[in-house]
């Protein structure tokens, strides 16, 4: 069985990339840019109102996961990452929470009633596995809430080109290297089904975060530069990286430049028989 699709395998090594302090502001500006709108998103779900404990599968540096628990202290979270560097950068920025370094497919993390997964999926290339260790990882009545950015539905205005362009083929890739990213946002319902696990999906939700330029400086463009040094530094596919930074300068300083970012939220149950 395997959980990563090919480009995924460097990606939880920060030290691969750049220091864990890089890693640690882009997760913290990324969260930050859309926290708001995805807070409604929660609010509006039952079933994680309803919980009273949470596993944040990949949560990373643990920013998002400190966000959405002051937002909702009643619960009890547990934070799993397969990376030692991001657990530790979790544990230096939240010491009084419960995180594990380990694989949430073979880690034993303990059961509850909500699996998290934000920005998780886009990594993963087995969604059955997905299903089949959620369901082992769930108490009776829990559901999977897997958060994922839609770039399709997002706007980028006036179009940076280049960057887009970038984007695109990265996604083209990570779909054909088997990403089910691109799978769960086109046809969730077909996705759950053809992996024949007795899961439904209970509802899907989208919130859009739209925010107006200029953006220099801003920390949405920190953002977009990173994903470009991932993207090329990844190695999984050939660009003119430079023209893409140099595309990015130049919509930042643009006083018309806006965004409407996308992200959306599955809901997944399983039913037990
Ligand atoms: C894009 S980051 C998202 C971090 C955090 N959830 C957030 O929203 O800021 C994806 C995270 O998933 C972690 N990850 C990837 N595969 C994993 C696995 N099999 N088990 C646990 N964590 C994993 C990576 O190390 C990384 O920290």
């Amino acid at each position: 069985m395997t959980a990563f699709h090919e480009s995924n395998r460097r990606f939880p090594a920060p030290a691969d990339h750049r220091s864990a302090e890089d890693w640690n502001s882009l997760l913290e500006h990324q969260a930050d840019v859309t926290l708001a709108d995805e807070l409604t998103l929660f609010q509006s779900t039952p079933e994680w109102l309803a919980a009273r404990s949470v596993i944040d599968a990949g949560c990373g540096n643990g920013y998002f996961l400190s966000k959405i628990a002051a937002y909702f202290p009643e619960k009890d979270y547990l934070g799993i990452d397969i990376s030692p560097e991001l657990i530790d950068l979790a544990r230096r920025n939240h010491p009084r929470r419960t995180l594990i370094a380990g694989d949430y497919f073979t880690a034993a993390p303990g059961r509850a009633e909500i699996v998290l997964m934000r920005f998780l999926v886009q990594h993963l290339s087995d969604f059955g596995a997905v299903l089949r260790r959620s369901a082992d990882l769930l108490l009776p009545g829990g559901a999977l809430v897997i958060v994922e950015s839609d770039l399709a539905r997002s706007q980028i205005l006036p179009q940076p080109r280049t960057f887009l362009a970038m984007l695109v083929e990265h996604q083209r890739v990570s779909a054909l290297s088997g990403s089910v990213r691109t799978r769960l946002l086109a046809a969730a319902d077909d996705l759950v089904r053809s992996t024949c696990e007795p899961w439904r999906l209970v509802a899907t939700r989208e919130t859009t975060t739209a925010k107006a330029g200029p953006f220099a400086g801003s920390k949405l463009l920190a953002v977009f530069r990173f994903w470009v040094d991932l993207a090329e530094r990844s190695g999984t596919f050939a660009f003119d990286f430079d023209a893409v930074r140099r595309d990015l300068a130049q919509w930042g300083e643009q006083e018309a430049a806006c965004v409407s970012l996308a992200t959306r939220m599955f809901v997944l149950s399983p039913e037990r028989g």
